[in-house]
């Protein structure tokens, strides 16, 4: 669960938030949200892969044999370091590369990917009128699936959380797969992102599928994400 400071339910008055369609001025702070907005997963994603039994289990059986072939305490500390700091990168990897593709790819070109695609858009939320950008989303036609569409790239920034942002976000995508003749509209997310299955859950979208990451090897099972695909029906 996010518990940073944007965590709790803010008692403060919503700010003057409006939503309209990406422009192409939007690129850089619509790509620093969305960086930021998966960035700051990786400290929840540590804590939740540090405690998992497999990893506990792998902690102590490390350590184990280094005591058992050193009898040095210190190393069997170490080498139970070494695991952590190895998860850590593993859960940062995760995100950090998934960052890197997304940032490569289509948000390299919001425009081109996003609005030329017939099917597809691309918003955001501004403070007043000509404000900072407060968060992002995306839709794209379902690669698989012409009737269903793929919501994208939602993230709110810390500044703007828990004012009810990301699910006009959300109810924005949904407005336009309806207008569309979209019968169905999913998405992607992980276990790490308690807020955002939550937020998913309570608009109505339910879990389909719980499934690990398709790429990454070794390194990335230490991490123990599991991607968890969502769904509505229109
Ligand atoms: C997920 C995210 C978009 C939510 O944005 P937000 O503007 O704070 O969400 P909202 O204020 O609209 O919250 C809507 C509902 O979501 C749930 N929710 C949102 N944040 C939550 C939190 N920190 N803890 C528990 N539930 C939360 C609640 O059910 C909430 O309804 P409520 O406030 O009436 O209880 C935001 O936390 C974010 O950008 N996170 C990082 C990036 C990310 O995970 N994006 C999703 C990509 S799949």
């Amino acid at each position: 669960m996010d518990e940073g400071p944007a965590g709790g339910r803010s008692s403060a008055a919503a700010p003057g938030l409006a939503i309209r369609p990406y422009r192409p001025g939007d690129s850089g702070q619509a790509r620093r949200i969305f960086a930021a907005g998966m960035l700051e997963l990786v400290p929840a994603a540590f804590r939740r892969a540090s405690r998992s039994p497999a990893n506990l289990g792998l902690l102590l059986a490390g350590s184990g044999a280094a005591y058992a072939l050193t009898a040095s305490p210190a190393l069997a500390g170490l080498s139970g370091l070494a695991l952590l700091a190895l998860v850590y990168l593993s859960c940062r990897e995760a995100y950090a590369g998934y960052v890197r593709e997304s940032l490569r790819e289509d948000l390299a070109d919001i425009e081109g990917r996003y609005l030329r695609e017939p099917g597809g858009g691309f918003w955001v939320a501004l403070e007043g009128v000509g404000g900072r950008l407060a968060g992002t989303v995306g839709a794209l036609p379902d690669p698989g699936d012409p009737t269903a569409c793929q919501l994208v790239r939602l993230s709110v920034d810390r500044r703007y959380r828990r004012h009810g942002l990301g699910a006009r976000l959300t109810q924005t995508v949904l407005d336009f797969a309806r207008a569309r003749g979209y019968r169905r509209c999913s998405l992607q997310t992980s276990n790490v992102q308690e807020p955002a299955l939550r937020l998913y859950q309570s608009l109505g979208f339910r879990l389909v599928l719980s499934s690990r990451p398709p790429i990454g090897g070794l390194l990335i099972h230490l991490s123990k994400i599991r991607l968890c695909t969502l769904e509505m029906r229109l």
